[in-house]
């Protein structure tokens, strides 16, 4: 998901993947493969065997990645002209072999330096992946599984192949993996570097709805944007998050591992419960209903009977009770919307509710709080400290959040 205003840089931005290609039938997968690491952001160069330009040709690989492909050591002999692979493997964050045939494989594994492709193996000074693919005995032969075997104790990362019917008409494993599942495998691959890496991070959005009955609830005008913007910027950083989310009309935004729908205050309770103890970060954003109706009718409430009055009851104080149960690597941050400055009441929540930060807006501020698309917000921490942002998109004020989370809260 972009949210509207200011869209977050697809994963792959900036890497620069050098792609090889062999000769398996599954290289016409790799025009789909470059197309999708592009979409990604990465800057891709082609590397093609001889046996690779018999089943896709370089021209279509050539103008997917926008830039000549390699395929010979030299680009021009009577020139004297040649392709340097030295250079092509120390421009690249990353090797990526796809599809990998047993024979390029067997050649990663003696040292072969046959092809141009090989030469760049050999030379390579970044990580190397394979997607290996070939029929099942191919794949399933001692000699392939030793070699893997080798390669992957020499660090090579290797995407292993699927399993279904093979261009042999035989059904098994070898298939080369689906070009969106090996762009997956390469976002999370290179996430590892990122600051979130390995946190896993809880983030409620949105309202609750607490039902009166059949048809109606109470609510408020909580959009979920904030929350979802956050989920966004913190998975862009490499963090696993789980989005608990009352009823919005906003869709899962890129990366976000996980995402439980709840309308209730009771119900975001009751998630909340179990996915907090597996946390490192708690993010409570989510505009919970204080209190809800004592009885809801099972049935829709027609003029003539409408009671009187409606009893109201306290719900579940979700952040103090996350508050209560933190263990001591774990990290919490709440928000407060209020209608004042609202500092003091800030302070106060901070300390209740054992929360290492608090992020407060105020319906004051033009642009801030609920349904807009920018937000203005200061965050007071425990120890007295407080930083306070301009007003900008709510992306924007995600991204820094993060950061200054990043390098205050050490989660
Ligand atoms: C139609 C056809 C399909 C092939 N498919 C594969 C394959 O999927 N995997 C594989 O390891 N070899 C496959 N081969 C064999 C390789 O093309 C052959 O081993 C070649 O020498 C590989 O060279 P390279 O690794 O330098 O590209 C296939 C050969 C043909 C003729």
């Amino acid at each position: 998901m972009s949210l509207a205003s200011t869209p977050s840089e697809p994963m792959l931005t900036g890497r620069r993947i050098v792609l090889g290609l062999t000769g398996s039938i599954a290289a016409y997968k790799s025009a789909t493969l470059a197309r999708e690491l592009r979409r990604r952001g990465a800057d891709v160069r082609v590397v093609m065997t001889p046996g690779a330009t018999e089943f896709i040709t370089p021209l279509t690989m050539a103008t997917l990645v926008d830039h000549p492909v390699h395929s010979d050591f030299t680009e021009d002999q009577d020139a004297g002209v040649w392709t340097n692979h030295v250079e092509l493997g120390i421009w690249g964050d990353l090797i990526l072999v796809a599809p990998a045939t047993a024979n390029t494989l067997a050649a990663m594994v003696h040292g072969g330096c046959d092809n141009l492709l090989q030469a760049v193996l050999l030379s390579a000074r970044c990580p190397v992946a394979v997607a290996p693919a070939m029929d099942l005995d191919m794949f399933t032969h001692d000699a392939t599984q030793s070699n893997l075997a080798t390669l992957k104790e020499r660090g090579v990362d290797v995407i292993e192949p699927g399993t279904g019917p093979l261009a042999s008409g035989l059904v098994g494993k070898g298939r080369m993996a689906e070009p969106e599942d090996i762009a997956d495998h390469l976002e999370q691959w290179f996430a590892k570097d990122l600051p979130y890496a390995g946190k896993r991070v809880v983030i409620t959005a949105g309202p609750t709805h607490e039902p009166l009955d059949a048809v109606r609830f109470l609510g408020n005008r909580s959009s979920g944007k904030m929350g979802f913007a956050l989920a966004e910027a913190l998975a862009a950083q490499g963090a696993e998050v789980t989005l608990v989310a009352g009823p919005v009309s906003l869709a899962t935004p890129d990366r976000v591992h996980s995402r439980v729908d709840v309308s209730t205050a009771m119900d975001m309770n009751d998630a909340v419960q179990k996915i907090w103890p597996r946390m490192d970060l708690g993010i409570a954003c989510a505009a919970v209903s204080d209190f809800r109706p004592a009885v809801t009718s099972e049935d829709k409430w027609h003029r003539g009977d409408v009671p009187p009055a409606v009893e109201l009851i306290e719900n579940p104080d979700i952040l103090a009770g996350m508050g209560a149960t933190k263990q001591h690597h774990q990290r919490l941050v709440g928000f407060a919307l209020e209608s004042d400055d609202g500092v003091a009441s800030a302070e106060g929540k901070l300390a209740r509710k054992n929360l290492d930060a608090i992020v407060l807006n105020s319906l004051r501020d033009a642009g801030a709080g609920f349904g807009h698309d920018t937000n203005k917000v200061s965050v007071l921490f425990q120890g007295g400290k407080s930083v306070s942002f301009e007003l900008k998109s709510k992306y924007e004020v995600a991204q820094d959040l993060v950061e200054l989370w990043r390098t205050t809260l050490n989660p």
